[in-house]
């Protein structure tokens, strides 16, 4: 059915990831252009549960869409896990007349705004967005590549100092649970070894690897900061087999998470962003869009997980190019 939308929210939940202000931006574009107002809620749930609201409008919003980050900022809310907390957020909504939500932010998010729908009608869609890609329901989160490519860029840059040196390095790369980051920036710098939480027998790969190792070329190991061993042990480990190994360890951290979206992730906020404003206005409810074989798909906030899953043929490439 159809939904009369007068007036909808948006807010970013979660660790920020670029594409966020490009969500923002297309999101507010489309809908101003069909007559519905956009408020922006400040802090993710937390600006919810405070009532801290500001409107929005796309003239302005163009002038960041370029930028990392998320100029309503966000928060990981624990107030919004208690029943007191999602109560408040609700009184907020209504006060406001809002009727549809969009959030966008990765699969806590989306749990957030499923016990939010248990105790209010206003309905709700997600937008994945998240560096670490591991959300069921689409196969690309917003920020992804552009972590990849900042994280590749900086494995080319420590490759320089590696090759000059004929050092071992380990770098880590971000990636919770997940070792999307790890796998697209270790295969596209070409390192020698790349270890993810998603294979448990990695770490023996290496250790076998770094025995061979020819000391007059670096030698790059890419660890997921998931990865069930730790690049700290890994250190050890590699300095147990041979103490005269020459190794540094680099974790890239937050760097991964700002700087400008990628024009991959621009593209995806505004397809993302259109497909959630037109699926309010269809009547949809608590359904995040994401991209299935490229095209725009609603999966139900209930079936949204994380994804742990890496594909066969990515599995088979881990096995070509590194250990
Ligand atoms: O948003 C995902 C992520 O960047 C993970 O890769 C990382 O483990 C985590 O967030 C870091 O969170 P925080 O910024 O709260 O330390």
């Amino acid at each position: 059915m159809p939904h009369t939308l007068n007036h909808i929210a948006i807010l970013t939940s979660g660790g920020d990831a670029p594409g966020m202000n490009s969500a923002l931006f297309a999101v507010t574009k489309t809908a101003q252009l069909q007559g519905i107002k956009v408020s922006g809620v400040r802090k993710g749930f937390d600006g919810l549960i405070d009532n801290d609201l500001v409107p929005l409008e796309f003239q302005t919003l163009q002038h960041t869409m370029h930028l990392g980050g998320t100029v309503l900022k966000t928060a990981r809310s624990e107030r919004f896990l208690t029943i007191a907390g999602r109560n408040q957020a609700v009184d907020t909504l209504l006060k406001n007349n809002i009727d549809g939500l969009i959030a966008i932010g990765g699969d806590g998010t989306f749990k957030g705004i499923e016990s939010l729908s248990q105790s209010c009608a206003i309905p709700c869609i997600g937008i994945p967005g998240t560096i670490d890609n591991d959300i069921a329901g689409t196969e690309v989160t917003l920020g992804f590549d552009s972590a990849v490519n900042t994280a590749m860029q900086c494995i080319d840059i420590i490759r320089d100092t590696a090759e000059s040196h004929s050092r071992v390095f380990l770098i880590e790369v971000m990636g919770r649970d997940s070792g999307y980051i790890a796998i697209y920036a270790g295969l596209t710098s070409a390192a020698d070894a790349i270890l993810i939480p998603e294979s448990i027998k990695d770490i023996n790969y290496l250790l076998e690897k770094i025995n061979r190792y020819n000391s007059e070329h670096a030698f790059i190991v890419v660890v997921a900061e998931g990865d069930e061993v730790g690049v700290e042990l890994v250190a050890k480990k590699i300095s147990e087999i041979n103490s005269a190994i020459d190794l540094r360890v680099t974790k890239l951290g937050h760097l991964q998470r700002g700087g400008n979206p990628s024009a991959a992730d621009r593209m995806l906020a505004i397809r993302l962003s259109v497909a959630a404003v037109n699926a309010l206005i269809k009547g949809e409810r608590n359904k995040m869009v994401g991209l299935l074989n490229n095209q725009l798909r609603l999966t139900p906030f209930t079936q949204i997980a994380k994804q742990h899953k890496v594909s066969q043929e990515l599995h088979t490439l881990l096995t070509v190019f590194s250990c």
